[in-house]
């Protein structure tokens, strides 16, 4: 019989969060057994839920919306994304520069496939939010990892982006705020990394989805607001900051130099009608997100659920022996460090199945943001901080006999 296989062009591309470990989490849930899943900044299923001012608006507009609209988007929503991006600083952006998507996600292949041949390179930052690597090599390209520096707050090491870039490097990720590290980066580092893109004609993918989830009075600053000269791609949505992950609705806003890249603009402009278009009823939703304020912006303030998640984890995490973590500035998530001699941890990935199997939490191991050293994890601390302080005392638990063994 003939078999099937995956394509080839799937060789390489990975998406670990919903990796493996994940898989096994689910067959254990199918046995009956529960586990807390910390995996996914899915905010809904731990009790967060969406303003009721959206989930009526959208009800109301189902049947305005029932056809498909232009393929970059309702005219309404692009002017409101335009008018987002001037209050940002980012200037030069029209209605024809702004697409919307099926959530960001979709933006992020679609930038990827309308840009790179084979053996193009994209500067991508590690840790990285994953599906950035996996669209690069999808599309062809060679993801290229520069690293952020822990010891630096985890912000980007400037000189290994510099010793990284190449006559094949088409592009550079920033992911600010930062999944899965948290980190804020200073207007000062977004200015150096805007010179090494202008001096080496380098197109800037600014992914922002979390620039409303900034903590301790942190102001964001937009990239593609300090330059006019490269070309930049500015991604954000609503699925965080207005907590409707499920209801998929992102965006990406081209600024700088569009002049030089009329085709690569021939090519996104393709590749969005080839699409059709994204999803109608939730596009109606971001002229009034954006009017009002964020609803996790109460959240994200002393005595708000996320900020005093996040001071409880960090706090948590830096108690148990063994493992240590920057604390996060914005978004919810921590990236925590592990003493791997300690605990002789030779493969990350396995020290989450190890942790899922005897504690019954998941999480993402480093590798699966294209963290190579197998010492790091991320934990997602959206849950309520009674649930977060047993999985942590169930981590400690673990962590005070654990040798990692191979199987
Ligand atoms: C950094 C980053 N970019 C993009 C996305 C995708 O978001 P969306 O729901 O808009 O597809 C996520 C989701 O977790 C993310 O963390």
């Amino acid at each position: 019989m003939r078999k099937f296989e995956k394509s080839v062009k799937l060789n390489n591309v990975c998406y670990d969060i919903r990796g493996p470990v994940m898989d096994e989490a689910n067959r254990m849930v199918r046995n009956g057994e529960t586990v807390l899943k910390l995996n996914i900044g899915n905010p809904a299923p731990f009790g967060f839920r969406a303003p009721d001012e959206l989930i009526e608006k959208m009800s109301g507009n189902l049947t305005s919306t029932e056809g498909y609209s232009d393929s970059k988007g309702l005219f309404s929503a692009r002017e409101a994304i335009v008018e987002y991006d001037k209050k940002k600083g980012i200037e030069g952006v029209t209605i024809d520069d702004v697409y919307t998507g099926n959530g960001v996600s979709e933006l992020i292949t679609m930038s990827m496939q309308g840009l790179l041949d084979y053996g193009d390179e994209v500067l991508v930052p590690a840790p990285d939010y994953p599906l950035w690597t996996a669209s690069v090599t999808l599309a062809g390209g060679t993801a290229v990892h520069y690293i952020c520096d822990e010891e630096a707050e985890w912000f980007p090491d400037i000189n290994d982006i510099k010793k990284k870039i190449t006559p094949r490097t088409k592009g550079i990720v920033v992911i600010n705020p930062n999944n899965p590290t948290g980190a804020l980066y200073p207007k000062e580092l977004l200015m150096e990394i805007v010179k090494l893109a202008e001096e080496n004609d380098l197109i800037i993918f600014a992914d922002e989805i979390y620039d409303r989830l900034v903590m301790d009075g942190a102001v964001h600053t937009s990239i593609a607001s300090l330059t006019d000269k490269c070309l930049c791609l500015t991604f954000n949505g609503l699925s965080k900051s207005h907590l409707i992950a499920g209801y998929r609705v992102g965006w990406v806003s081209l600024s700088g130099d569009k002049e030089n890249a009329r085709g690569y603009i021939e090519g996104l402009n393709l590749l969005s009608s080839m699409r059709l278009c994204s999803n109608v009823p939730a596009q109606s939703l971001i002229a009034s997100a954006l009017s009002m304020s964020a609803e996790t912006d109460k959240m994200i303030q002393p005595g708000g659920r996320v900020y005093e998640q996040r001071e409880f984890i960090y706090k948590a995490v830096n108690d148990i022996p063994g493992m240590s973590a920057v604390k996060p500035k914005a978004a919810f998530y921590i990236f925590p460090k592990l003493d791997v001699k300690r605990f002789n941890i030779k493969d990350d990935e396995k020290f989450a199945l190890d942790v899922l199997r005897e504690k019954k939490i998941l999480f993402t191991h480093g590798g699966g943001f294209h963290w190579e050293v197998p010492d790091h994890f991320r934990i997602v601390y959206l849950p309520e901080i009674s649930v977060l302080s047993e999985a942590m005392t169930k981590m400690k638990e673990f962590l005070a006999d654990y040798r990692q063994v191979e199987y």
